[in-house]
Order: structure tokens, then sequence, then C-alpha cells
């Protein structure tokens, strides 16, 4: 172990080096114009677990982006780990509000910016390295490891679920583990037991059969802008809940115990409106910031267009306004029950004056994983080593939809081990990963493996 951290200590420099490569590929899985670019990635990420030693390489074809699959087997008997993560980014703009160029990774105080920097490259990154510093030093990994690395994660995982179906033996594993999340924040680490799912909705109002001059007939409709407002606006009430009939019907409600540890974690209400620019947070009535955030569900207009929106003036009524909103759904709630409902009310309360489409763009379940598991408790004592502090325990409210597919189709339990922080920027201008958070998180990748199997062992003989 000792030759493994001092090899990955002194080879720090070059690290940095080959994720500024792995960074400047555009990997934008929503933009059809860089499917070129998603395969370069795809295969750059595969040719660099052949450097480390990792075996059966294979890109991997699905009816969209490839996944990049590889294993190492050679320890028989001992816990094999799924690691999966992705290589896909989501797009860059506004592209004029970023300090640096997206794929031009770059360091200022301490932090490489870049698009990818933490969600999802840099911290797959992390795992390569701290495998090839297993192999350089030891010749073997303390784990039989397999890993898939997809490239659809930014655009709902579409055909994920299907890989995993038809691979479930190539697949076949003791856990599943993903750094594609945060810690608490920068210099807190954490183990992360719990994500929000979420259902993305499309909604299309129609008013008039063609765009009309806003003098001639403004005045004689209802401006479809005005009604698809109208409606957003409705859908949370005064003490910001959402007034979707049975909205929150199968929500499980927060144990006393959860809401007593999370009133224990570090947070200051106050400190994080200053941090986003805000005078006042809002939220539901009745639950803290950090309950808002990681346990109960919401509802969010994502963007909203019609009319014109180009250089100047343009008096104009739009035949049609657009909206996309989304709902991050929450134990025991299910996507496509939550997009059933939100279609039927959004249909309910349109005016007549319009006509209203509703579509399901994707949709994901929440996912909550056994927090006295050996794999959590293994990635507790790596952190603990890793960054030098225990680490806390949290959820998160963002969303890896495969995490719940995963425990259906081969029933697998799922480590969180994330060491990206909240405010990283992520799917926004200037988006980037603390250096310390990089390079603790190769140690404590490393550790995890070391310490797995010890784990893993006392947790099967406890059953
Ligand atoms: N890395 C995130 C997931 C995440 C975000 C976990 C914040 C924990 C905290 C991931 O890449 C992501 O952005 N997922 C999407 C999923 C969606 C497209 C189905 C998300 O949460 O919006
Ligand atoms: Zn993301």
């Amino acid at each position: 172990m000792e030759q493994v951290l001092s090899y990955i200590e002194s080879n720090n420099e070059r690290y940095l080096g080959e994720l500024r490569e792995l960074l400047a590929i555009p990997s934008i899985s929503s933009q059809s114009d860089h499917v070129p670019d998603m395969r370069r990635c795809a295969e750059w990420v595969a040719q660099h677990m052949r450097t480390i030693g990792m075996q059966n390489v294979q890109i991997m074809d699905t009816p969209g982006h490839p996944v990049v699959y590889s294993e190492w087997l050679g320890v028989p008997g001992k816990p094999t780990v799924l690691l999966y993560g992705h290589y896909d980014v989501q797009p860059v703009d506004p592209v004029n509000l970023w300090t640096s160029p997206p794929f031009e990774a770059t360091i200022r105080n301490g932090s490489l910016y870049a698009r990818g920097a933490a969600d999802d490259k840099g911290q797959v990154f992390i795992h390569l390295k701290s495998i090839e510093a297993y192999m350089r030093n030891v010749g073997s990994l303390p784990v039989n490891l397999k890993m898939i690395i997809e490239g659809e994660e930014e655009v709902g995982s579409e055909h994920l679920e299907g890989f995993v179906k038809e691979h479930k033996e190539l697949l076949k594993a003791d856990l599943v583990l993903i750094s594609d999340s945060s810690m608490f924040a920068k210099g807190i680490p954490s183990v992360c037991y719990a994500l929000r799912g979420l259902a993305y909705m499309e909604v299309e109002l129609t008013g008039p059969n063609t765009d009309l001059h806003s003098g001639s007939f403004g005045g004689s409709l209802h401006n479809p802008i005005q009604a698809l407002s109208e409606m957003i606006a409705s859908l949370h009430d005064k003490s910001g809940r959402i007034t979707i009939p049975g909205f929150y019907n199968d929500v499980r409600p927060l144990t006393k115990a959860e809401r007593a540890a999370f009133k224990k974690l570090p947070w200051n209400d106050k400190k994080y409106a200053k941090q986003l620019g805000l005078k006042q947070l809002y939220g539901e009535k009745g639950f803290t910031t950090l309950e808002r955030l990681w346990a109960r569900p919401t509802l969010e207009c994502n963007g909203i267009w019609g009319g014109y929106t180009g250089e100047g003036a343009k008096t104009v009524i739009p035949s049609k306004a657009f909206a996309k909103i989304s709902m991050r759904i929450v134990p025991d709630q299910t996507s496509v029950k939550i997009a059933r409902l939100f279609e039927k009310h959004m249909k309910k309360i349109a005016p007549k004056t319009v006509d209203v489409k509703v579509r399901m763009l994707h949709g994901g379940e929440p996912a909550i994983t056994p927090i006295d598991s050996p794999g959590v408790r293994a990635a507790a004592a790596a952190l603990q080593k890793g960054f030098g502090k225990r680490p806390l325990f949290q959820r998160e409210g963002g969303s890896i939809p495969i995490v719940v597919q995963f425990k259906r189709l081969l029933g697998l339990d799922t480590v969180l081990l994330g060491f990206g922080v909240p405010d990283e920027n992520a799917h926004a201008p200037n988006e980037f990963i603390h250096l310390d958070n990089f390079f603790g998180g190769i140690k404590t990748a490393a550790h995890f493996y070391d310490e797995l199997p010890d784990y893993w062992e006392k947790g099967s003989r406890r059953k």
C-alpha cells in the first residue's frame, strides 16, 4: 500500500497532463454534431484502460453512444466491484461565461476548470489512476474489477438498461461503485446513501394557428406565453408546495433519526444564500434546506420559450409557447406515475383558449442504499484514510438513474463515493474539480480497493 500511495504522489503532474487530454474531447452526448467526438472519447477511455493493465477492453455499441467495458479478474474468491461512470458531458453554453475555454483544462486557485472536470470524466480518471498505481507497483488489484463507462448519462441513460439486461452474465459482480457525486464540501468527505429520481417533461401550448401582429390582433385572444406562465405559476402554492393532486402521496416521510442526523451537519442558510448571490432562499415550508434538497420532491421549470427573443423588438403574438419542466422525485415516488399526474393536471388547468401537449422526455427512479453494507463501511474507512477525516453520511439531490436498475436487474447495491463538491458548477459555466479532492480521491479509491475484501468477508460472516 505504501508503494501504491507514494507512486500516486510522485506522478501527480503526469496525471494532470493525461486528464487534460481526456477533457479536451468535447463529448457532449445531447448534440448530434458531437457523435464523432463521442466515439473518439470512448476510444480514448478504452485505450487508457489498456495502458493501465485492464483486460478484455471493449467498445460496445448500443443504439446510442457506445459503452466502454473492461475487466480484471485476477483474484478469484475476492469480491468483484462493478465500477460505473460516464464519459459524456453536458453542453457548454453559454460559452461566453467561461473564464477559460471549456475544453482546455486550466488550473486556477488550486482547481482544474473544464467541462467534465468533476462530472464525470475527472472522477472516472481518479479510478483509472488508482488502478494504474496498483498494477505498476503490485502487479495486481486487491479485488476483481469490471468497469462500464457509458456515454449517455447526461441524457437519461436511455440505452443502458437494455445494455445491462443483455449482458447480465458479463456484468455479474458483488457491488457497484460509482464516483459521480459530491463530498459534503471541500475538505469534508462524505458517503452518499440516497439520490433523487427525475421525471422530465416538455409542454407545448398552441394558441392561434400562426404568429400574429400584436397590434391588429392583441386584445382578442389569449397569448400562449401568458397562458403557459399562468399555468406554471399555479404549480406551487404560497407555502412552496406542489399543487398537482396526488403528487405527495407516495413520498416516504423522513424518519426522526434522519432529520436529527441532517440537523447535525455543518450547514448555514445565510452563507449558502450568499454564495448563490441570493437575498433569500425559497422552498417548501416546514422543511430545512438540506431536507428540501435531499429528501423532498421538487418541480422546476428548466426552460421556457416562444415568440421573439432575437435582437431588437418585434411586435408579435406567438402561435406557440413551450416549457421544459422536470420533477425531482424521492422514495417511494415513481417517474411514470408522477409523469402521468403531471400530464393530467396540465391538461386540466390549461385554459380553453389553447391546446396543450405534454411529453415525457425521460425519467429515472430515486435510490436509497443500505448504510451499513460492507461496501459503505469500506468507503467510509477509505475516505478516512484518503482525506484524514471521518466522513459524514449524506443524501444528494441529483440523480443517477442506473443505480436502481443495477439493483433490479443485477441485485446489486451501490456505493456512492463522490469527490466533487456541490458548488463545482456542474452543468454550468466554469465547472471545476478541486485538485485536493482529485488527488485525495485517487488515494481514497486505492484505499477502497484495499479495504473492501476485509469488510466484505466480515459482512458475509455476519450474515
Ligand atoms: N453527476 C450527476 C448526478 C449527481 C448530481 C449526483 C448531483 C449527486 C449530486 C449526473 O451526471 C447527472 O447530472 N445526472 C442527471 C441525470 C438525469 C439526466 C437523468 C441529473 O441529475 O440531472
Ligand atoms: Zn451531470
